[in-house]
């Protein structure tokens, strides 16, 4: 009985470490285009990722990007690069980056940043009419960059 509750204690601790050590968008440390270090320290979803890759409502990225593991989604674009290979061609931190603020890497790039909350000119609140307040959040969540970037590193050639 009371080793199940200490049980528990160890676990909730655990979480709460974790959610604790997810990265702000405004904090995220890049260097050359790169971010070395897990937003959320907790591995990324690959499977997850291919959803928030292929949806329109999330990620979108197929409005630009060719991906011939999602040829079952129609209408895919080609503004930006095939994704086939992308594995190959970006490490794991090269890739964070690029989802993150693809800014850093590609100079002028019209790929949306997709963690990012500061430096926007917003719209104002089409409701109230007044400027948008800094309560926007980032385009993807920190969980749902770690699992499109563990998506990412499965496209090998
Ligand atoms: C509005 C169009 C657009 C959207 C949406 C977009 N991208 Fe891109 N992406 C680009 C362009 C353009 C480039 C080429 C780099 C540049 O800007 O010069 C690029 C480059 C990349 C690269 C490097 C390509 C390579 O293999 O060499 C990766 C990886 C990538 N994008 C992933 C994504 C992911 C993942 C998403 C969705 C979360 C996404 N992109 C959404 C336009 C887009």
């Amino acid at each position: 009985m009371e080793r199940k509750f200490l049980m528990i204690l160890a676990f909730a601790a655990s979480t709460s470490a974790v959610s604790a050590a997810e990265i702000a968008p405004s904090s995220v440390v890049y260097v050359d285009g790169a971010v070395e270090t897990s937003l959320t320290g907790v591995p990324g979803d690959p499977e997850n990722g291919r959803k928030v890759v292929s949806s329109k409502g999330l990620g979108n990225c197929i409005a630009c990007h060719e991906v011939t593991d999602l040829a079952d989604v129609p209408f895919q674009g080609n503004i930006g690069p095939m994704l086939d290979g992308a594995g190959d061609r970006w490490s794991e931190a090269e890739l964070r980056g690029i989802v993150a603020n693809a800014k850093m890497m590609f100079d002028g790039s019209m790929m949306p940043s997709f963690y990012k909350t500061e430096g926007y000119i917003r719209a104002g609140n089409a409701y109230t009419g007044k400027a948008a307040d800094d309560t926007l959040g980032p385009l993807l969540e920190a969980q749902q960059i770690e699992d499109v970037v563990a998506y990412l590193t499965t496209l090998k050639d």
